[in-house]
Parts: C-alpha cells; structure tokens; sequence
C-alpha cells in the first residue's frame, strides 16, 4: 500500500542506537577540536569562550536594560532584580523588515539603535544611565564581556560588513549617531548562555542552556583548564561557560552518513549553503521546509493526495514548522488539525490514509531533531560527567512541539551514563533576566 511504500522510504529518517552513538563519537571529537587551541581554527564546533564565569546566586540587585536579537522576535527589555529570587520585567516587540535582515550592517544597527532610544522615550528613562545586556544570538569570537567578533551570520540574517568586527562597536556607533541615548553596554551575550543564566539563578543544578528555536544551539559549564582559548584574567574561577554553537556540526561531511535528498536539497537553496548542517537538520527555521519537500517528494510519486498537490505545496518556506506541531497534536486516530493545515495550503481532496501519512512524515522529521539534539545534550553531560545535572532548555520548537520535551528525555536516558541524574526543564526569559543577570554579575566584578 502507499502507506507501505512511504514508510519504507522515511527509514532513513529514524536514528537507530548504533547510529545515535556514532554520532555522539564525532560530536565529542568536535568539541574537542574546538576547544584545543592547535584545532579549534579547524573546528566545526567552535566552543567559543563566553567570559561568564560566574552563575547567578538569587541575590543579584538592580534595574537593566536588554536586547534580544537572533530569535523570532527582536525585542528591547527592562529588568529589575529585587534580590532574594524576585524580579520584574518590561519588554516590547519591535519588528525587523526582511528588508533589514538582508540589508546594510549601518541599516541594522541604526535600527535596533532607533527602538532603543523609542524604549527608552517610553519608558521615561532618559535620564537614567542604565547597564544593558545585549542577547546577540550569532556565532561570536568573544574577546572579553563586551567584545565580540561576529564570526558568520546564520538563520535568515545577513546584513552586509558585519562578519569580522565587532558588534558592541557597530552598536555603540549607532547610538553616537543618534546621540539622544545613554546607556552602559555591560556584557553581550548568546542567548543558549541567557538560557542557562536564567535557568541557574532558581536551580543551581543547571549547567546546560540549549536552544531549539528558529536555530539551535547550546552552552555548557566547563573547567578553564580545559578552555584552552580562555585567556581571561588568572582569577582563580575554575569554571567558564562555553557557547559551543553546534548548529555547525556536519559543516565538515561529518553527517554526510545520514542526510537525506531533504537535507540536501534544503540546503542547496539556503542562504547560507554548506553551512549549519545539523541546525537545518534540528531548528524551527528548517523543520516545516523538511515536511515540505518530502510531501512533495511522495506526491509526484503518486503516493499521497492522489498524485495531485497544490500551488503553496510546492512553494519554498510555505509549509510552516508550526503546522508540524498542529499536525502531531492530534488525538491517535483523529486529523482535525492536519485537516485543517492541509486546507490552509489549498489541498481539499486529503483522506484519512494521506493524513495518516502526513502525520507519520511529520512523526519521522521531528523525532529526528529530538534525537540529534538529544546526541549533543547527551554528549555534554556525559563529559562533564557530574552525577546530577539540570539542562534548561528554550526555543520555539521546545515549547510549542507536542512531544519533543518527552522525546528527548527518553533519548538522553537512553545515551548518558547511568549513574547521571538529569532533569531538562523550560528555561524562561534568558535573553531578559538571563542578559541581566550576566549584566548584573558584570558589574559586580567590576565593583569589587
Ligand atoms: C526566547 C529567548 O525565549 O527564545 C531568545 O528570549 C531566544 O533569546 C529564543 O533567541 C529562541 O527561540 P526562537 O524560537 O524565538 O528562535
Ligand atoms: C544559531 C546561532 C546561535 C544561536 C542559535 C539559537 O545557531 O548561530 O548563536 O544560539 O541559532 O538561537
């Protein structure tokens, strides 16, 4: 049968344990290069040091401000910490035009500097020179706190003369340009290190933040002797955060064995070809487009709709990952929504069989990202190799997806040692009370 047919050729898909492994063997082997200095030039998995050696204890004091760019949604935030675990936050959405993603690197920061000082207007805090942390969640070199080398653009970003130098100075240009705004940039940051921030400052278990957004990343608490690009101060801090940024895992061939014509084909009309292999294999950005092309694939062949698809079917980017998420919500045995998502891209002729079938697609391209974010989760708990370990993660796919947080539970009990507790839990507001508190336990040292 068609259902037959279909499920013989998603087999590739599904990650069987030997597979799982082996990928766990080349991911460690990545971290590795990346973070020696000999190979981390070489590095697929750069592990660049964050600089943020401190995790927040509860008693951090203070109003900050924030930025949060990289994720769905930029935004500008006001943060008071009240000490004792308590907090308040302010924030607002501001959009960025395609046009500015896509643009001049002058454009971009004009335009973040421009809903700043709007934030600030509104806000009544003109005559305040407040600390602010800036969540810029792109592969950065860091060269302290409050420098950083943007090393590539990923996600749907590419503004023009921004690789190479360094964003807290392209921001702070923007303001002077402006000249209305006063502020303090105290740290930049990435929003996996945001992640695990926030989660640290209730549960001082978290050594872990990941991402599983529109990208996919993590951060991880490891030895400075084993930082070998740390060249912070001799403080004496045993321990740094390392933003590992392992959405480029794979850059390298090393997940040649198990891509797909998806993956490749995904890829091929990108903006960033060759680059970010498992992030596409992973990230909300791609997971809709994967589904995509593979309904594509089974409806030329005959297998689904009756051979006959739609106009939005076969357009890029129009099948949404939310629709994954819709699709896999249905009750076993019922396709209310998936119904409904195949109404929304202009299909009426579906039957129970297609969606069954839609569903299982669905099924195979969203258990795969669980389970190779599971891979790196695991790989990193198994090398810090604590006895207990709380991982928080964040990110659209995360939150909205049925099954991914009880995917990846079972995933990476099956993959760490067994004598490792660990806990994955959401990990809220890192880019708000996460920023602030790097900001806060910034200014703290600089105090003392
Ligand atoms: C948000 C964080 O909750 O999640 C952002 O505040 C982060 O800093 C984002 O980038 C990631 O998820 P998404 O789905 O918006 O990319
Ligand atoms: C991309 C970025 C990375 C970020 C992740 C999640 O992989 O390069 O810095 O953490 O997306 O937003």
């Amino acid at each position: 049968s068609n259902s037959d047919l279909i499920k013989e050729a998603c087999q590739e898909l599904i990650l069987d344990d030997k597979t799982m492994r082996e990928i766990m063997k080349r991911f460690l082997h990545e971290i590795q290069l990346g973070l020696k200095k000999e190979t981390h030039p070489a590095a697929d998995i750069k592990c660049f040091i964050t600089y943020v050696q401190d995790l927040p204890n509860g008693k951090e004091k203070g109003r900050f401000l924030a930025l949060d760019l990289g994720g769905t949604n930029f935004r500008v935030l006001l943060i008071h910490l009240k000490g004792d675990s308590e907090f308040e936050m302010q924030s607002k959405i501001y959009a960025i035009p395609q046009s500015i993603m896509i643009g001049s690197g002058t454009q971009l920061f004009d335009h973040i500097a421009e809903c700043l000082a709007n934030f600030i207007k509104e806000h009544k805090l003109q005559n305040e020179r407040l600390p602010l942390g800036f969540t810029f969640s792109f592969p950065l070199k860091q060269l302290g706190l409050t420098k950083g080398i943007l090393i590539r653009w990923t996600k749907g970003f590419n503004c023009e003369g921004v690789v190479d130098r360094d964003v807290v100075e392209l921001l702070e240009e923007a303001l002077k340009r402006r000249g209305d705004v006063s502020i303090e940039i105290c740290a930049i940051l990435n929003d996996t290190t945001g992640t695990l921030m926030s989660c640290a400052w209730k549960n001082h278990n978290c050594k872990i933040g990941a991402i599983v957004g529109t990208g996919s990343n993590a951060c991880y608490v490891e030895r400075v002797e084993n930082a070998e690009l740390y060249d912070g101060p001799a403080n004496g801090k045993e321990y740094v955060l390392i933003n590992t940024e392992w959405g480029a895992f794979g850059d390298n061939g090393a997940l040649d064995f198990i891509r797909t014509q998806y993956d490749r084909e995904m890829d091929e009309f990108s903006i960033n070809k060759g680059k970010q292999t498992v992030e596409k294999m992973i990230s909300g950005m791609y997971m809709g487009e994967l589904v995509r092309l593979a309904l594509v694939r089974f409806t030329k062949e005959g297998l689904l709709f009756g051979g006959q698809g739609s106009d939005l079917l076969f357009k890029r980017y129009q099948f949404f990952t939310k629709y994954v998420s819709e699709i896999e919500s249905d009750k076993p045995g019922t396709f209310f929504n998936c119904y409904d998502v195949l109404e929304e891209i202009g299909i009426f002729h579906a039957t129970d069989e297609d969606c069954a079938n839609v569903r299982y697609i669905c099924e195979c391209i969203s258990s795969r990202a669980a389970h190779l974010s599971s891979a790196g989760i695991a790989t990193l708990i198994n090398k810090m190799n604590d006895p207990s370990v709380t991982v928080g993660v964040d990110g659209s796919v995360y939150r909205f997806h049925p099954k991914f947080h009880d995917l990846m539970m079972v995933k990476i009990r099956e993959l760490v040692h067994d004598h490792i507790q660990f806990d994955i839990m959401l990990s809220e507001d890192g880019s708000g009370r996460g920023a602030a508190l790097v900001a806060a336990v910034a200014s703290r040292d600089a105090h003392e």
